[in-house]
């Protein structure tokens, strides 16, 4: 006659409670876990981004000589590397571009084609067509760059480059 083993003994409702309990803490407390990292997270990769080397920049694209926003504005502004640049269109064929970065405060500035001036808003600083501040209280001229007219591709317009000096 073999012998049964014996059964392994039913859990006791007060152990079944708690393994349920112990379950259910485990899985509230990952969920916990889970959203507090969602939210921490992104908070610290915003408040600490990662370095990124920027490639030196010495010219960039301006776009084509008759680009809308020349015609219509008169300037655009560029991103030259870290560096805001604003591109006017003075005359046909006249282009000039300098730093947009105001020299009282760093206001970025906006060219006023009915007066022929460069202008900051932000404190009423006036900078001539060649950049020198002539008026409110920037204290240096805005730095020049160069603009290249260079022939448009596939028989376009004449594109505009600007090259730092
Ligand atoms: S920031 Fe341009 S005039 Fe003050």
């Amino acid at each position: 006659m073999t012998e049964v083993p014996p059964a392994a003994p039913e859990p006791t409702t007060r152990e079944a409670a708690t393994t349920r309990r112990g379950l259910l803490s485990w899985f509230l407390g990952t969920s916990v876990g889970a959203l507090v990292a969602s939210i921490v997270y992104p908070v610290v990769r915003f408040l600490s981004p990662p370095e990124i080397a920027e490639a030196p920049t010495h010219q960039v694209d301006g776009g084509p000589v008759n680009d809308p926003e020349l015609l219509d504005e008169g300037f655009k502004i560029l991103r030259f590397g870290q560096e805001p640049v604003i591109l006017i269109r003075v005359d046909e064929g006249d282009f000039r571009a300098f730093s947009a970065t105001c020299t009282h405060l760093d206001c970025i500035v906006a060219y006023r084609p009915e007066k022929r001036l460069i202008w900051c808003y932000c404190h009423n600083g006036i900078y001539d067509l060649a950049g020198r501040n002539i008026g409110g209280p920037p204290p240096r001229p805005l730095t020049p760059y160069e603009v290249h007219t260079v022939p448009g591709s596939g028989g376009g317009p004449d594109e505009l480059v600007v090259v730092e000096t």
